[in-house]
């Protein structure tokens, strides 16, 4: 027996259209699979002019009191930012609606207490979305590797870092390389919260909580990518090396220490490998040992995969 679910989409810009489109797309597939219709139903912009390809017309609005008042049983936000970001999303949960975002930098910022909110309430936000775009990571530590101790992580979590590096392996300037990321629709608006390691640092304080939740944070050290040149480069290669930005949490001694700098790395390193816009991630466990998790860590789709991932189970749960 299936059963519908409606979703109040907050936004429709890159990732809000990579959902419009997977969600056409795989309607029949997830019907059939995990027994929810799943339909939209409003959509939050700023700007109702703008042609929106398959969403209705008639479900476009501007005022966010028409996401609620449609009736829909799930919010999903991706408006990102923080101040309009934790009023809805504030408001979906007062009003018992569970929450689905991609929003790493609400999180930072509120997390805390929009979780608490959540649960006082019984309610659920999923934030596979957050980091790493399509890559389940959230979902390794949080399900995957329930009955283990994470020891460290460390990763490659900010694409539009990756992709200058990469491009700059080939010979393009910071600037060029920097411009095109923006282009591709993965790059923050704001370029220093991509390249002054602020995002990283964002995604990597989610995935610490996640894995190391409770465990006081002793040292954070923060280096971005932009002091990195094309002789650093060069030198790199000339020693069979890369140099990559690596975001990193160990937990010693009761404390846990976080770094993100960039770091030359040995070209048979699991990260060296990841290229472009991708992320990786490496978690070492005490029991399951070394996991290593590579893809798709921005865009449209890869980003809409997972946020369709929590609307599903969210949809199952309820
Ligand atoms: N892009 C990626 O690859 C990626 C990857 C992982 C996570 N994320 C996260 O996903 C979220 C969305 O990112 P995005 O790249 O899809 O952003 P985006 O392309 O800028 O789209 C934002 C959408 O939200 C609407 N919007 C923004 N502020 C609004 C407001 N105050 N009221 C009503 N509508 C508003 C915009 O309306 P208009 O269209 O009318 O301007 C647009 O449709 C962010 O939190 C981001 O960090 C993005």
């Amino acid at each position: 027996m299936s059963r519908t679910v409606r979703i109040g989409l907050l936004g429709c810009g890159t990732v809000g259209g990579g959902l419009v489109t997977l969600l056409a797309e795989q309607h029949g597939q997830i019907l059939e699979r995990h027994g929810v219709d799943l339909e939209l139903s409003r959509v939050l912009v700023r700007n109702p002019d703008k042609k929106r390809k398959g969403v209705e017309p008639a479900l476009i609005t501007t005022r966010s009191a028409d996401i609620l008042a449609s009736g829909c049983d799930i919010v999903v936000e991706l408006i990102g930012g923080v101040d309009d970001a934790v009023r809805l999303v504030g408001a979906a949960l007062d009003a018992d609606r569970s929450v689905v975002t991609a929003n790493k930098a609400l999180l930072a910022a509120h997390g805390v207490a929009v979780f608490a909110k959540a649960k006082a309430r019984g309610l659920h936000v999923g934030f596979e979305a957050s980091v790493c775009g399509g890559v389940p990571v959230i979902r390794a530590l949080r399900v995957g590797l329930a009955g283990d101790s994470v020891e460290s992580l460390s990763g490659i979590l900010n694409g539009t870092c990756n992709y200058i590096l990469t491009l700059m392996e080939e010979g393009q300037s910071f600037e060029n390389a920097r411009a095109r990321a923006q282009e591709l629709g993965f790059a923050e608006a704001e370029p220093s919260l991509d390249v002054d390691g602020h995002d990283a640092l964002q995604k990597l304080t989610i995935l610490s909580e996640l894995a190391f939740g409770g465990i006081p944070v002793s040292e954070v050290s923060l280096a971005g990518i932009r002091d990195v040149t094309p002789a650093d480069i060069r030198r790199a290669r000339s020693r069979g090396q890369v140099i990559r930005h690596v975001a990193a949490a160990n937990a010693d001694d009761g404390t846990l220490r976080l770094s993100l700098r960039p770091e030359l790395l040995a070209a048979s390193h699991p990260l060296a490998a990841v290229r472009y816009e991708n992320n990786g991630l490496v978690i070492r466990a005490r029991a399951a040992g070394e996991l290593t998790f590579l893809g798709r860590g921005a865009g449209a789709l890869p980003t809409a995969s997972a946020v369709l991932a929590d609307i599903i189970d969210i949809a199952q749960a309820a």
